[in-house]
Protein backbone atom coordinates (compact mmCIF):
# COMPACT_ATOMS: atom_id res chain seq x y z
CA UNK A 1 0.00 0.00 0.00
CA UNK A 2 1.63 3.53 -1.23
CA UNK A 3 1.24 5.80 1.81
CA UNK A 4 2.03 9.47 1.41
CA UNK A 5 1.20 10.76 5.09
CA UNK A 6 4.13 12.16 6.32
CA UNK A 7 5.08 11.79 9.53
CA UNK A 8 5.31 14.93 12.29
CA UNK A 9 7.19 14.42 15.17
CA UNK A 10 5.20 16.31 18.03
CA UNK A 11 7.45 18.44 20.42
CA UNK A 12 10.44 15.82 18.76
CA UNK A 13 10.35 12.57 19.85
CA UNK A 14 7.81 13.64 22.72
CA UNK A 15 7.54 9.92 23.94
CA UNK A 16 10.97 8.46 24.44
CA UNK A 17 12.60 11.83 25.28
CA UNK A 18 12.23 15.61 27.67
CA UNK A 19 9.73 17.34 25.15
CA UNK A 20 10.88 20.31 23.17
CA UNK A 21 14.55 20.21 23.90
CA UNK A 22 17.10 19.22 21.51
CA UNK A 23 17.71 16.03 22.31
CA UNK A 24 14.04 15.11 21.39
CA UNK A 25 14.35 17.08 17.91
CA UNK A 26 17.83 15.14 17.28
CA UNK A 27 15.72 11.49 18.47
CA UNK A 28 13.09 12.80 16.27
CA UNK A 29 15.26 12.98 13.26
CA UNK A 30 17.45 9.91 13.90
CA UNK A 31 13.88 8.21 13.92
CA UNK A 32 13.45 9.13 10.16
CA UNK A 33 10.27 12.04 10.80
CA UNK A 34 9.49 14.02 8.11
CA UNK A 35 8.47 16.53 10.15
CA UNK A 36 9.04 18.63 13.21
CA UNK A 37 6.32 20.08 15.48
CA UNK A 38 6.71 22.08 18.31
CA UNK A 39 6.15 25.54 20.27
CA UNK A 40 7.21 28.83 20.64
CA UNK A 41 6.99 31.70 23.32
CA UNK A 42 8.71 35.06 24.45
CA UNK A 43 10.61 35.46 27.60
CA UNK A 44 10.59 38.81 29.43
CA UNK A 45 13.54 40.17 27.20
CA UNK A 46 11.92 38.85 23.86
CA UNK A 47 13.60 35.94 23.31
CA UNK A 48 12.42 33.19 21.49
CA UNK A 49 11.87 29.99 23.93
CA UNK A 50 10.94 26.60 22.78
CA UNK A 51 8.50 25.11 25.42
CA UNK A 52 4.85 24.04 25.16
CA UNK A 53 3.49 25.02 28.70
CA UNK A 54 3.18 29.17 29.54
CA UNK A 55 4.83 28.44 32.76
CA UNK A 56 8.21 26.20 33.48
CA UNK A 57 6.37 23.99 36.23
CA UNK A 58 5.49 21.05 34.31
CA UNK A 59 8.77 20.20 32.60
CA UNK A 60 11.42 21.89 34.46
CA UNK A 61 12.85 22.05 37.59
CA UNK A 62 11.58 25.97 37.98
CA UNK A 63 7.99 27.59 38.37
CA UNK A 64 6.62 30.57 37.10
CA UNK A 65 5.65 32.14 33.69
CA UNK A 66 8.52 31.94 30.87
CA UNK A 67 7.46 35.64 29.86
CA UNK A 68 8.27 36.80 33.65
CA UNK A 69 11.96 35.07 33.39
CA UNK A 70 14.76 36.65 31.40
CA UNK A 71 16.42 33.68 28.90
CA UNK A 72 19.56 33.46 31.13
CA UNK A 73 17.01 32.79 34.17
CA UNK A 74 15.51 29.93 31.85
CA UNK A 75 18.84 28.68 30.77
CA UNK A 76 19.45 27.88 34.05
CA UNK A 77 16.36 25.58 34.13
CA UNK A 78 16.83 21.76 33.85
CA UNK A 79 14.44 20.79 31.30
CA UNK A 80 14.94 17.26 31.32
CA UNK A 81 15.64 15.82 35.23
CA UNK A 82 11.66 15.90 35.07
CA UNK A 83 11.30 13.59 32.71
CA UNK A 84 14.11 10.90 33.50
CA UNK A 85 17.59 11.37 35.52
CA UNK A 86 19.47 10.28 32.56
CA UNK A 87 18.49 13.55 30.83
CA UNK A 88 19.66 15.78 33.89
CA UNK A 89 21.36 18.90 32.95
CA UNK A 90 19.01 19.25 29.85
CA UNK A 91 18.74 23.30 29.13
CA UNK A 92 15.43 24.85 27.64
CA UNK A 93 16.21 25.75 24.05
CA UNK A 94 15.83 29.10 21.65
CA UNK A 95 14.03 28.73 18.16
CA UNK A 96 17.82 29.70 16.63
CA UNK A 97 19.09 27.00 18.57
CA UNK A 98 16.46 24.54 17.22
CA UNK A 99 16.77 25.81 13.59
CA UNK A 100 20.44 25.46 13.71
CA UNK A 101 20.11 21.84 14.54
CA UNK A 102 17.72 21.28 11.49
CA UNK A 103 19.94 23.25 9.49
CA UNK A 104 23.44 21.28 11.04
CA UNK A 105 21.24 17.98 10.40
CA UNK A 106 20.26 18.92 6.08
CA UNK A 107 16.76 18.82 7.63
CA UNK A 108 14.92 18.95 4.46
CA UNK A 109 10.83 18.31 5.82
CA UNK A 110 8.49 20.03 7.75
CA UNK A 111 9.53 22.64 10.01
CA UNK A 112 5.85 22.94 12.01
CA UNK A 113 6.12 26.25 14.34
CA UNK A 114 2.97 26.78 16.53
CA UNK A 115 2.34 29.97 18.05
CA UNK A 116 1.60 29.54 21.65
CA UNK A 117 -0.66 32.94 21.79
CA UNK A 118 -3.93 30.82 22.67
CA UNK A 119 -3.30 31.63 26.44
CA UNK A 120 -1.09 34.17 27.22
CA UNK A 121 -0.54 37.50 24.58
CA UNK A 122 2.84 38.10 23.28
CA UNK A 123 2.87 41.35 21.36
CA UNK A 124 4.88 41.28 18.38
CA UNK A 125 5.90 37.64 18.22
CA UNK A 126 4.13 37.06 14.62
CA UNK A 127 6.35 39.98 13.29
CA UNK A 128 9.79 38.77 15.14
CA UNK A 129 9.35 35.52 14.18
CA UNK A 130 8.15 36.17 10.76
CA UNK A 131 11.52 38.59 10.26
CA UNK A 132 14.06 35.83 12.38
CA UNK A 133 13.00 33.47 9.46
CA UNK A 134 12.65 36.12 6.54
CA UNK A 135 16.99 37.15 7.87
CA UNK A 136 17.88 33.38 7.01
CA UNK A 137 18.66 30.81 5.27
CA UNK A 138 17.07 27.00 5.86
CA UNK A 139 16.70 23.34 4.01
CA UNK A 140 13.36 23.38 5.40
CA UNK A 141 9.57 23.97 4.50
CA UNK A 142 8.10 26.08 7.41
CA UNK A 143 4.40 25.73 8.56
CA UNK A 144 3.25 28.17 11.21
CA UNK A 145 0.54 26.84 13.37
CA UNK A 146 -1.64 28.31 16.30
CA UNK A 147 -5.11 27.81 18.19
CA UNK A 148 -5.14 31.87 17.77
CA UNK A 149 -7.08 32.94 14.68
CA UNK A 150 -5.83 36.66 15.30
CA UNK A 151 -1.64 35.16 15.19
CA UNK A 152 -2.83 33.66 11.66
CA UNK A 153 -4.31 36.74 10.22
CA UNK A 154 -1.35 38.87 11.43
CA UNK A 155 1.05 36.83 9.89
CA UNK A 156 -1.23 36.73 6.54
CA UNK A 157 -1.47 40.76 7.00
CA UNK A 158 2.24 40.63 6.63
CA UNK A 159 2.98 38.13 4.43
CA UNK A 160 -0.05 35.96 2.31
CA UNK A 161 2.48 33.64 1.33
CA UNK A 162 3.52 32.35 4.72
CA UNK A 163 2.33 29.27 4.83
CA UNK A 164 -0.17 28.78 7.85
CA UNK A 165 -2.49 26.19 9.70
CA UNK A 166 -5.09 26.45 11.83
CA UNK A 167 -5.54 24.12 14.69
CA UNK A 168 -8.09 22.72 16.61
CA UNK A 169 -9.15 21.09 19.79
CA UNK A 170 -13.19 21.01 18.83
CA UNK A 171 -15.16 23.41 17.10
CA UNK A 172 -15.73 21.70 13.48
CA UNK A 173 -18.25 24.53 12.87
CA UNK A 174 -15.12 26.92 13.92
CA UNK A 175 -13.39 25.10 10.98
CA UNK A 176 -15.77 24.94 8.10
CA UNK A 177 -16.21 28.60 8.54
CA UNK A 178 -12.40 29.55 8.38
CA UNK A 179 -12.74 26.98 5.45
CA UNK A 180 -15.22 29.24 3.94
CA UNK A 181 -13.26 32.41 4.43
CA UNK A 182 -10.35 30.69 2.39
CA UNK A 183 -7.96 32.29 5.05
CA UNK A 184 -6.22 28.34 6.17
CA UNK A 185 -6.11 25.79 3.52
CA UNK A 186 -4.65 23.42 6.24
CA UNK A 187 -6.14 21.85 9.14
CA UNK A 188 -4.44 20.34 12.30
CA UNK A 189 -7.31 19.29 14.30
CA UNK A 190 -7.33 17.13 17.40
CA UNK A 191 -7.62 13.43 16.17
CA UNK A 192 -10.62 12.81 17.90
CA UNK A 193 -12.81 14.87 15.90
CA UNK A 194 -11.58 14.31 12.96
CA UNK A 195 -13.04 10.35 13.20
CA UNK A 196 -16.19 12.05 14.48
CA UNK A 197 -17.34 14.38 12.15
CA UNK A 198 -16.90 13.61 7.93
CA UNK A 199 -16.66 17.22 7.51
CA UNK A 200 -12.35 16.74 7.82
CA UNK A 201 -12.25 14.03 5.66
CA UNK A 202 -12.94 16.97 2.36
CA UNK A 203 -10.17 18.79 3.89
CA UNK A 204 -7.03 18.90 1.22
CA UNK A 205 -4.39 19.34 3.92
CA UNK A 206 -5.14 17.20 7.25
CA UNK A 207 -2.67 17.00 9.89
CA UNK A 208 -4.29 15.35 13.10
CA UNK A 209 -2.95 15.32 16.40
CA UNK A 210 -2.20 13.56 18.67
CA UNK A 211 -1.75 10.07 16.35
CA UNK A 212 -0.26 7.74 19.04
CA UNK A 213 -2.11 4.30 19.25
CA UNK A 214 -1.36 1.95 16.13
CA UNK A 215 -5.36 2.06 15.79
CA UNK A 216 -5.42 6.21 14.80
CA UNK A 217 -2.15 5.92 12.85
CA UNK A 218 -3.61 2.86 11.11
CA UNK A 219 -6.77 5.23 10.34
CA UNK A 220 -4.82 8.37 9.01
CA UNK A 221 -2.55 6.51 7.15
CA UNK A 222 -5.35 4.46 5.24
CA UNK A 223 -6.94 7.71 4.46
CA UNK A 224 -3.45 8.83 3.03
CA UNK A 225 -3.66 11.94 5.40
CA UNK A 226 -1.41 14.62 4.52
CA UNK A 227 0.33 14.00 7.75
CA UNK A 228 0.15 12.38 11.74
CA UNK A 229 1.28 14.25 15.00
CA UNK A 230 2.70 12.01 16.69
CA UNK A 231 4.35 11.44 19.97
CA UNK A 232 6.17 8.56 18.62
CA UNK A 233 7.64 9.07 15.25
CA UNK A 234 10.04 5.25 15.49
CA UNK A 235 6.61 3.38 16.13
CA UNK A 236 5.15 5.00 13.41
CA UNK A 237 8.02 5.41 10.57
CA UNK A 238 7.59 1.60 11.05
CA UNK A 239 4.16 0.96 10.92
CA UNK A 240 4.26 3.00 7.48
CA UNK A 241 6.44 0.77 6.72
CA UNK A 242 4.66 -2.21 7.29
CA UNK A 243 1.58 -1.67 6.16
O1 LIG B 1 0.36 20.91 16.69
C1 LIG B 1 -0.46 20.01 17.31
C2 LIG B 1 -0.42 20.06 18.79
O2 LIG B 1 0.87 20.40 19.20
C3 LIG B 1 -1.39 21.01 19.38
O3 LIG B 1 -1.57 20.85 20.73
O4 LIG B 1 -1.32 21.37 23.07
O5 LIG B 1 0.24 19.76 22.00
O6 LIG B 1 0.42 22.16 21.49
P1 LIG B 1 -0.50 21.05 21.86
CA1 LIG C 1 2.00 22.34 19.77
Amino acid sequence: MKIDTKIIAHRGSKGTRPENTLISFQAAIDDGCDGIETDVHFSKDRQFIIMHDETVDRTTNGSGLIYEKNLAELKHLDAGIRFSEEFKGTTIPTLQEVVNLLIQNNFHGIFNLELKTNKVQYPGIEQAVYEYFASIQYPFQLIYSSFNAHSLEILNNIDPQAYRAKLFKTAAKQAKTLKKSKLIEDFHPDIRWVKRHPFFASVKHLRPWTVNSTEDMQYCFKRNMAAIITDYPARAVQLREEM
